[in-house]
């Protein structure tokens, strides 16, 4: 029989049994499901399918199928008797989930943010949220821990670092938090108290180079050096403790010479690398740089660390070296790499530190203090640097400009945020509660100021309708961000609460003032909360209100904050209503949705 005959017999009946198949197949699938699926039907779908894999005999048997999505995709899927399987990827892309396999099973997850929520109470001079667990000296947007200030500054929206209000605000809380939460690690070295410690590195401690031993005025033993000041010149050195955990050095120095520096060596254990920093009396805007290739020559990099101080002064510095080295080595961007990829995290134990060396002519106490960490040092830097930096208005102006909604609103350099001014006032509550100092309640009483003024001019108040809101973009018109408003009530109740704790007398109008804007706020969020609920999530803003742009819905991480802080309000308030849409909202991260009609 030739090829050609068989076919021309077997066809027919191919086609025939086809047609059966597809009669069968016609009959037993259930109505085209209608797409995209509500979430709960999604999870009945997928509750025959056994997590155990390894049973192959309830697997049926699958072919392929085209499957069309809405007449705009096409792809192909499984198909079996009963059901058609679709690839998890376009699921994924498509309703915004998530999922992976893990110990056997796959995970389905309609939020890829963890909902957590705050304790039952709250105590506005306790733990700042969960913030114990932040790490702002690690986010990428951080360019350094300014040596002169002690405070991080930010290039997120500008190659040149500066001071941002909420990422100060976040440091000092974030170690406040610490501090309360795991307690200042009390295992510390000292070293440089004998003499003998402070030597010269072989060959270059010449005949200019002197070290006169003496006890100070204050009975504290200190050393004059006195060496050639410029950086190729070793110095004279101060060897540290081996013990990899204490990477932050604290000591006390005053120079007479406008060009004494100090200088950390250090390696990084996993890489082998031998890293260098030199802290330089040098005014430069890129706060940490590094000079000669921008990369590792044999395995080694330097780099310098803008600290301005005004010599002649006694100073007290504190470094965390390992976060010093990280955004040092953060700084070598690769080809191509971004921010993100150039970003270094190191961990305790991830460095040794060597020696510290001194150059100039300088008195230093013979009290080099290697610890774990000084979160109380970091923390009150934070607070001293809104001491410092507030204006005559009560606000911490960002000296960079701000485009928000897509450019078509943007603030000029020099803008305040509600939630700058309500982080700073969470921050110096903490910071009088700890050291009873007037000037944190002067600072605090003076942030609050901008609440109750316009944003057109120059506060951070904008009205919805007539319900009034603190914006974290003062806009005009209003864009109203839920979380920073949220947050700027938090920092307001925060403040009012000091009038429990016996403060001076002189201070009582400006609690009862926080303590109304904060009633004035939780009003206005009553009343707009439900703006702000989608049926199936939230939003982070209202600007397709005033802008007539598409809404702009809240990613699942910004809808875990907006549920923590609603949570939080609650612990503060023991509001109901704002109890039932935080539980709603928990709800929608788990995929339920809002009925319909
Ligand atoms: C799957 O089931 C088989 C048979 O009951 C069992 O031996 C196996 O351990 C199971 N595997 C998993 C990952 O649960
Ligand atoms: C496999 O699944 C079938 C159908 O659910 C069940 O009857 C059978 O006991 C399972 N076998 C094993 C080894 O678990
Ligand atoms: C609030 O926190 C502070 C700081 O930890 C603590 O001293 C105080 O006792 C706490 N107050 C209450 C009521 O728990
Ligand atoms: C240390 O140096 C300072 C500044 O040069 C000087 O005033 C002081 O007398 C010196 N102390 C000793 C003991 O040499
Ligand atoms: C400090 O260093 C700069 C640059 O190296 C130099 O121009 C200046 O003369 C130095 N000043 C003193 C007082 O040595």
């Amino acid at each position: 029989m030739r090829p050609s005959t068989f076919l021309h017999r077997v066809l027919p009946w191919l086609v025939i049994l086809s047609f059966l198949y597809w009669l069968n197949y016609y009959f037993t699938l259930p109505s085209p499901p209608q797409y995209p699926l509500p979430a709960q039907s999604l999870i009945d779908l997928a509750k025959p399918v056994p997590h155990n894999c390894t049973n192959t005999s309830v697997i049926p048997s699958h072919d392929s199928i085209t499957c069309t999505v809405d007449d705009v995709a096409s792809l192909s899927c499984l198909k079996s008797d009963q059901e058609v399987y679709f690839p998890f990827s376009f699921l994924k892309k498509h309703l915004d989930v998530s999922g992976k396999v893990k110990d056997g099973h796959f995970e389905w997850h309609t939020s890829y943010a963890k909902m957590r929520l705050p304790e039952k109470t709250y105590n506005s001079s306790g733990l700042f949220g969960h913030f114990a667990t932040y790490s702002v000296e690690t986010r990428e947007r951080v360019k350094c821990i300014n040596p002169l200030t002690g405070v991080p500054m930010s290039t997120q929206w500008s190659v040149t670092p500066y001071y941002y209000p909420i990422q100060i605000a976040q440091y000092g809380l974030e170690h406040y938090s610490r501090l309360l939460s795991q307690g200042e690690e009390s295992r510390s070295v000292v070293v440089g108290t004998n003499s003998k410690e402070w030597r010269g590195a072989p060959g270059s401690l010449d005949e200019t180079s002197e070290r006169i031993f003496f006890v100070d005025d204050m009975e504290k033993k200190a050393v004059n050096l006195s060496t050639k000041d410029d950086i190729s010149n070793p110095g004279v050195y101060v060897s540290f403790s081996s013990d990899p955990d204490l990477s932050t050095v604290s000591f006390s120095y005053k120079s007479h010479s406008p060009n004494s520096s100090f200088s950390i060596l250090l390696t990084v254990k996993e890489t082998d690398q031998l890293v260098v920093l030199h802290y330089v009396p040098r005014e430069d805007d890129r706060c940490v740089w590094n000079e000669e290739t921008n990369k590792m020559v044999d395995n080694q990099a330097t780099f310098f660390y803008s600290f301005p101080y005004q010599w002649g002064e006694w100073v007290e510095i504190t470094r965390d070296v390992m976060v010093d080295a990280a955004r040092a080595l953060s700084t070598m961007k690769g080809k191509g790499r971004t921010k993100k990829e150039s970003n270094v995290i190191l961990r305790a134990g991830d460095i040794s530190i060597h020696s510290i060396s001194f150059r100039g002519h300088l008195t230093i106490r013979q009290e080099i203090i290697q610890s774990r960490n000084e979160h109380e040092k970091a923390f009150l830097h934070a607070a001293d640097w809104f001491v410092a930096n507030q204006d005559s208005s009560g606000g911490w102006p960002v000296g960079v400009e701000r485009k928000v909604a897509d450019g078509r609103l943007s603030l000029p350099s020099g803008w305040y945020s509600a939630m700058g001014q309500g982080h700073a006032l969470s921050l110096l509550t903490r910071a009088y509660e700890k050291k009873r100092e007037e000037r944190y309640l002067q600072t605090a009483e003076k942030a609050l100021k901008p609440f109750g003024k316009m944003a057109s001019e120059g506060g951070v108040r904008n009205l919805f309708f007539s319900h009034p809101w603190f914006e974290e973009y003062p806009t005009t018109p209003g864009t109203f961000v839920l979380n920073g408003f949220m947050y700027s009530l938090i920092g307001l109740y925060d403040y009012a609460q000091l009038e429990k704790k016996s403060p001076p007398s002189s201070f009582s109008s400006s609690f009862s003032t926080a303590s109304s804007l904060f009633q004035e706020g939780l009003s206005s969020l009553r009343a707009l909360l439900p703006l702000y609920d989608t049926g199936s999530g939230s939003m982070y803003d209202l600007r397709h209100v005033a802008l007539n742009t598409p809404p702009n819905l809240a990613r699942w991480d910004y809808h875990a904050v907006h549920v923590y802080l609603l949570k939080w309000l609650v612990a503060i308030t023991g509001d109901e209503g704002l109890n039932q849409v935080a539980d709603r909202w928990i709800d929608y991260a788990n995929g339920k949705r809002a009925k319909h009609n």
